[in-house]
């Protein structure tokens, strides 16, 4: 096995401390200022993709071996509050600026992930199949509700007492405890594609006596990608990508290295940042194949992108954006975290087009904040016209998720004067250097900290 305790983590002097409870509380009154009328020109650097960094995280706890990830997205707030987590329950862990991370779960003492940490970020419920595969037991907070809907976990719950366990629900968390012998396999159908529950299940499996077999799975770029990492560590899995994922539970994992898939997400909202303001950014070390729900509209829209070795390059000559239609589905359909973005790009477009939303039934907050800055936007159920305006105004908008928010950033490029976006938390929790990013392109993006705020 690679020996990760002389990897190059000496070299590199430059650790991130984690203290989630204060880094959390001290960005969450800042706010994000854009002064919009700018192309943007330039590079970007694209990083780690959170939805697949999270669950990798929890993955590293099936084993007591090292783990070392790069490309890791360590500045976001969610990977810091999911570490901080893990530390507490006894994994060590280090966090390295580069994006080199060194995970080992050899002594945990608590199988329990408390309410506080779980309601800040729900996807602390994945570390539950670990948990629950390895020591037999888990307690997890109930997540509760959420600003984009109840956004329940019974499909993972279902598919953990399909392999022999026993969930009980008191005082708000959920305790499940494996049987005398450990899981066991199961053919478990999900009546509804959910990758949360596709990637907690999955892991609970790979150390589970005999197979597991899901049909109806999740076949997120994310997943293939967990799944990969697991097959580094001795799990069997195969039929990843595909609805039909089949995992051939194993006595033990072992330790590895994996280099995290670039962040489909941060490439799609910058790809609609550049279709709104014009102009040409190469978006450094992603890729196109897992956006293609995406491209097919934004060329449509009149947005030419193409790949050139590990980067992308994004480019709008100036012509106005064509009005056209989608529909957030499971990968590979449109994605639901690119929705409020491509709404976005949509009230600046010639005609109109209509956004539909089918994963989640509150997915449209930032609809009202788009409106006060001037966009044309009706909401009929879960589908929303968009009729293109010729000009948005900047005005001081608030979103209360993480894809809403950004997307309000994107408004304030385009948008007459200036913009000024609160409570921009969420957008610490899944994009790295927003403005250092929007600003190297040349976008007038200022950062207010609370404490200016007050002086
Ligand atoms: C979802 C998105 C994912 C996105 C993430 C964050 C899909 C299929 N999934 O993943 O791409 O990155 O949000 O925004 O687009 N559900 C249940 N019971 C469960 C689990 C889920 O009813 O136990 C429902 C949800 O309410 C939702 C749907 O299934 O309507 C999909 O949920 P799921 O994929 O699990 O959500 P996330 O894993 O959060």
């Amino acid at each position: 096995m690679h020996n990760l305790k002389h990897s190059p983590l000496v070299e590199a002097p430059e650790f991130i401390v984690i203290d989630p409870h204060k880094a959390m509380m001290a960005s969450s009154l800042d706010k994000i200022r854009v002064q919009g009328g700018t192309q943007l020109n330039g590079e970007i650097p694209i990083s780690g993709a959170k939805n697949a960094a999270l669950k990798h995280l929890c993955a590293a706890m099936l084993t007591g071996d090292p783990i070392q990830f790069t490309n890791m997205p360590v500045g976001l707030k969610d990977i810091q509050t999911l570490a901080a987590l893990m530390k507490e329950m006894g994994v060590e862990m280090t966090l390295r600026s580069d994006g080199v991370m060194f995970v080992q779960a050899k002594d945990i003492h608590s199988t329990e992930a408390p309410y506080d940490l779980v309601r800040r970020m729900r996807a602390s419920v994945l570390v539950m199949g670990p948990l629950l595969g390895r020591f037999g037991e888990a307690t997890v907070s109930l997540p509760g509700g959420c600003s984009i809907g109840t956004r329940p976990i019974d499909l993972h719950l279902d598919g953990f007492r399909a392999m022999g366990a026993d969930i009980t629900l008191e005082e708000g968390y959920v305790k499940a405890t494996a049987p005398a012998g450990g899981l066991h396999g199961a053919k478990i159908l999900f009546p509804k594609v959910s990758v949360g529950a596709t990637e907690n299940v999955m892991m609970a499996a790979t150390l589970a006596k005999g197979e597991t077999v899901l049909m109806n799975a999740a076949r997120e770029p994310e997943i293939i990608d967990q799944g990969e990492a697991l097959i580094k560590m001795g799990a069997k899995i195969s039929g990843l990508g595909t609805s039909e994922i089949r995992i051939e539970g194993v006595p033990h994992l072992h330790g590895m290295t994996h280099d995290i898939i670039p962040d489909r997400i941060e490439t799609g909202t910058f790809m609609i940042g550049v279709a709104l303001t014009g102009g040409t950014v190469t978006l450094k070390h992603t890729r196109t194949d897992f956006l293609t729900s995406l491209i097919g509209p934004l060329q449509q829209a009149g947005v030419t992108i193409e790949e050139s070795g590990e980067d992308v390059i994004v480019h709008r000559n100036g012509k106005p954006l064509v009005g056209t239609d989608i529909m957030t589905e499971p990968y590979p359909g449109f994605a639901t975290d690119l929705q409020a973005q491509f709404m976005t790009m949509l009230t600046m477009c010639e005609g109109a087009g209509m956004v539909t939303e089918t994963i989640f039934e509150n997915r449209f907050m930032h609809v009202p904040e788009l409106q006060r800055m001037g966009a044309d936007i009706t909401v009929q159920g879960n589908s929303a016209i968009v009729r293109g305006v010729k000009k948005l105004k900047g005005a001081e908008v608030m979103a209360t998720d993480l894809r809403a928010s950004v997307s309000l950033i994107l408004a304030g490029l385009v948008a007459e004067g200036e913009t000024t976006v609160d409570r921009i938390y969420h957008l610490d929790r899944g994009y790295e250097n927003l403005v250092d990013k929007l600003e190297a392109c040349g976008a007038k993006v200022f950062r207010e900290s609370s404490r200016q705020a007050e002086e």
